[in-house]
């Protein structure tokens, strides 16, 4: 029998709490390299283009959803475990979506979030080729600890899975573990779910069970044997979290060196999501955090203590000591820091730069214009070539509202300016150091005061 031309659907396990973690959310939401478990296992499942992606929930269910959709999409939906008495039961509460399937159903666990789609791609092609009706995942373990064993017979086939628990001295001492992740035809499946009983230590219904039954009512169960053991350790507690953020990163940050050429001057102090793209020549300092999709350009450097967040920067910007860029972009040749803060959406465009003390919010500063030291600038537009000096804010909130203020080019704003927005200052306008400018200043003035007065046409 050869089932490839079956249809494919993910089944993700993820409704249980997680009590060794010890804490209030749910296991599948806490982080590695900077997304939630959950969000892992349903990238691998998309990336073997299955027909759909049914996520089993129920603690913070709302929450886990918003996670899968996050990533996937219209792909996922949801059966709801309301109470969560095993994996079988898990696998039970999506009975109604793919009994009838026809397909080969994936069964995957939300907090192994390792797992490799070639893997995957491998197990699958095993179960085809063996013409199984289950196929089980396993590796060899030195400290198979927690985890079922894969009992074998005489002829080394596949008999049936002990947990731990459940397991006699002489079981315990088998090193092959269930990693959780199995090949069902969907009928098979659901049929010998229907006979399994909660009859062990943790009166649970165990998925462990199924492939058992399925092998006792007649059909092939086959075991596809991994090589790579850690692909399939499930995180069970913080200990074991802070292990798997630690090889990831290290993964994400050597491919970062090996394949697109970025200097790191201390990899093993620098923290860059596996989402995020950084070009060639470009040089991270120690203690630099590079987190979501963010994308950063060729020839830039990342001096110490910078946090990239979900945002974009050209070619040969400078980033220097302490800055942080959140959901921001910053184009090519600008200069950012030391400790400027740029965040919702900040649009800093060409040649560009803010220093000391800058924090831009909402914002766009047009070509070669610059803010060097303390200043605010929100809900701003300003012009090219313009020059923010010293001290400089942009006061753009009334207590109840936010306003705008426009800088055309060419403007010098003196120091210790504050701008009373709803506010304009037209193009090649100087205002004088201290000014508090409350009305629009017209194009080639000079205002100062307070409240700022034209004192001077320019031209
Ligand atoms: C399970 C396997 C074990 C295997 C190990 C691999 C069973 C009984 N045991 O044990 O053989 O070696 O995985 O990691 O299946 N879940 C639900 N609803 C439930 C219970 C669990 O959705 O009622 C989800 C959990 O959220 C988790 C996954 O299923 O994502 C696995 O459950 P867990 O309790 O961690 O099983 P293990 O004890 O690790
Ligand atoms: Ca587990």
């Amino acid at each position: 029998m050869n089932n490839s031309s079956k249809p494919l659907n993910i089944l993700i396990m993820a409704a249980g709490l997680g009590t060794r973690m010890k804490s209030k959310r749910a296991k599948v939401l806490h982080e590695l390299g900077g997304s939630p478990l959950i969000a892992h296992v349903v990238r691998a499942g998309q990336a073997l283009d299955p027909r759909s992606i049914v996520v089993v929930v129920g603690h913070q269910a709302e929450e886990v959803e918003q996670a899968v959709l996050a990533q996937v999409g219209k792909l996922a939906s949801f059966a709801v475990q309301a109470k969560q008495r095993g994996t079988g039961d898990a696998v039970e509460s999506a009975r109604s979506v793919l009994e009838n399937s026809d397909s080969l159903v994936l069964v995957l666990s939300g907090d192994v979030p390792m797992i490799k789609v070639e893997t995957l791609k491998n197990l699958i092609e095993h179960h085809n080729n063996a013409g199984a009706a289950c196929t089980i995942l396993s590796v060899r373990l030195e400290n198979p600890t927690h985890y079922g064993r894969i009992i074998r017979d005489d002829n080394d086939s596949f008999q049936k899975i002990v947990e731990e628990r459940d397991a006699s001295d002489e079981q315990r001492k088998v090193k092959e573990i269930n990693s959780g992740i199995y090949c069902f035809e969907s009928g098979e499946l659901f049929r010998a779910l229907r006979k399994v009983e909660p009859a062990n230590d943790q009166g649970e219904y165990y998925l462990t069970d199924v492939p058992g039954i399925i092998l006792s009512s007649g059909e092939k169960v086959s075991v596809y044997l991994h090589s790579d053991a850690r692909e399939v350790y499930g995180v069970n507690t913080r200990a074991e979290l802070a292990e798997f953020e630690n090889l990831v990163r290290r993964a994400a940050i050597r491919k970062l060196m090996i394949e697109s050429g970025v200097t790191f001057i201390d990899p093993s102090h620098a923290y860059v999501s596996a989402e995020a793209e950084v070009g060639r020549d470009t040089i991270i300092h120690p203690n630099v955090t590079i987190e979501g999709k963010s994308i950063i350009g060729e020839g830039c450097v990342i001096r110490a203590g910078v946090r990239i967040t979900n945002s974009r920067l050209g070619d040969g910007v400078v980033v220097k000591d302490h800055s942080v860029i959140v959901d921001s972009e910053v184009g090519a040749n600008c200069s950012v820091g030391p400790f400027a803060h740029l965040r919702m959406n900040a649009l800093l465009e060409e040649k560009a730069a803010v220093g000391n003390f800058v924090e831009v919010k909402k914002s766009r500063l047009k070509r070669g214009t610059k803010a060097m030291h303390l200043t605010y600038l929100g809900d701003a537009t300003i012009g090219e070539r313009t020059n923010i000096g010293a001290g400089t804010v942009t006061c753009n909130f009334d207590g109840k509202n936010k306003h705008e203020t426009i800088i055309e080019d060419d403007v010098k704003v003196g120091s210790d300016t504050m701008l009373v927005a709803p506010v304009r200052v037209g193009a090649r306008s100087v205002t004088g150091a201290g000014s508090v400018v409350t009305k629009d200043v017209p194009p080639d003035s000079l205002v100062a005061g307070v409240p700022a007065e034209v004192k001077k046409k320019l031209k």
